[in-house]
C-alpha cells in the first residue's frame, strides 16, 4: 500500500490494542505522539531505498510463482526466496518483539516492521510474483497511465476515502468492523492465530490476499484490465476488496500486537 493505506491500517490497529499494549509499543518506538501508530507505519518504505536498509527490500511482498488468473496459491518453500519475504519477514520480527532480551534498537524496528509489513501482506498484489506483483501491467486510472500495482496501493484506497483523512478513513472502517459490516463476526478473522504458529497464520493471511488475485484483481485476465479506464467499473466491481483487506489488516495487526505483549488477542 501506499502512505495513506499504511496510515489507515495504523490507525485501525491503534483502536484495538489494550492498554499494556499501548505502553510497550510507544516504548518500542520511543515514540509520545498521539498517531505513534500511524506514523511509524510508513518508515519502511523509506529504508527500504536506503543503503543499510536495501536488505529489507524482499521483506514487503512474497513473490507468489502461481499462474493467474487461472489457479492462485502461494508455497512457502517455492515462494519465500533466499533473501526473505514478507512472512518470514513477520515471523523474525514477531520473535523479535516477543523477547524481551531484544535491544531498544532491534525492538523500534521490529515494531515499526510489523506496523508496516502486516499492512502489505493484505494488499493482494504484495502476494503475487507476475510482471513484478502487476508493476508490469499498464492501465489508465482516472485519465492518468500508470500500473495495476500502484491502483492497488494507492488510487483506490484514496477513491475508497474520499477525501478523508487517514485517521477519519479508519474511524469509519472500525465503525463498519464493529458494527460486523464485513463478517457475521470479525474475530473469525484472527481465528487460529497463535504465536506458537506464526508461519502458519502468516501463510493463512497470505493465501487469503492472493486468492484475490485469481477472484478480483485478474479477473478476466491481464489483457481485461490493460482495457478501458480503472476509476469507472473497474473500481465500482472491486473497491470492497481493498476495503475489506484494510479493515482485516488493521484489525490482525491490533490483535497480533496483544497477543506479542499481553498474550491475549483483545
Ligand atoms: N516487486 C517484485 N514483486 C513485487 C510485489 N509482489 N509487490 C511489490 N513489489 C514487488
Ligand atoms: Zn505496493
Ligand atoms: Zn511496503
Amino acid at each position: 500500500w501506499g502512505g495513506f493505506g499504511h496510515q489507515t491500517i495504523a490507525w485501525i490497529a491503534q483502536s484495538y490494542l489494550l492498554p499494556a499494549t499501548e505502553t510497550a509499543i510507544r516504548d518500542a518506538l520511543d515514540s509520545q505522539l498521539v498517531d505513534y501508530m500511524a506514523n511509524a507505519s510508513t518508515w519502511a518504505d523509506s529504508y527500504r531505498y536506503t543503503e543499510s536498509g536495501k536488505f529489507s527490500r524482499p521483506f514487503h511482498y512474497i513473490d507468489a510463482n502461481d499462474d493467474p488468473p487461472t489457479t492462485c496459491s502461494v508455497d512457502y518453500e517455492r515462494d519465500c526466496g533466499d533473501d526473505g519475504c514478507s512472512v518470514s519477514a513477520i515471523v523474525n520480527y514477531t520473535s523479535i518483539l516477543s523477547d524481551s532480551d531484544s535491544s531498544p534498537p532491534l525492538r523500534k524496528d521490529a515494531a515499526r516492521f510489523l506496523i508496516h509489513f502486516i499492512g502489505d501482506l493484505h494488499q493482494p498484489l504484495h502476494d503475487e510474483a507476475l510482471e513484478g506483483g502487476g508493476n508490469g501491467i499498464n492501465v489508465t486510472y482516472d485519465g492518468d497511465e500508470t500500473n495495476l500495482h500502484h491502483i492497488w496501493d494507492t488510487e483506490i484506497v484514496e477513491q475508497l476515502a474520499a477525501g478523508a483523512s487517514a485517521e477519519a478513513f479508519a474511524k469509519n472502517l472500525t465503525v463498519s468492523i464493529k458494527a460486523g459490516e464485513f463478517d457475521w463476526d470479525s474475530t473469525t478473522w484472527v481465528k487460529g492465530a497463535s504465536l506458537n504458529m506464526t508461519l502458519a497464520t502468516v501463510m493463512t493471511w497470505a493465501r487469503e490476499a492472493n486468492g484475490y488475485v485469481c477472484t478480483e484483481v485478474l479477473k478476466g485476465g491481464v489483457d481485461a484490465v490493460e482495457e478501458g479506464d480503472l476509476s469507472g467499473k473497474y473500481y465500482g466491481a472491486h473497491f470492497d476488496v481493498a476495503r475489506v483487506q484494510l479493515a482485516r489488516a488493521g484489525f490482525r495487526l491490533g490483535a497480533w500486537l496483544n497477543l506479542i505483549v499481553t498474550g491475549k488477542m483483545g
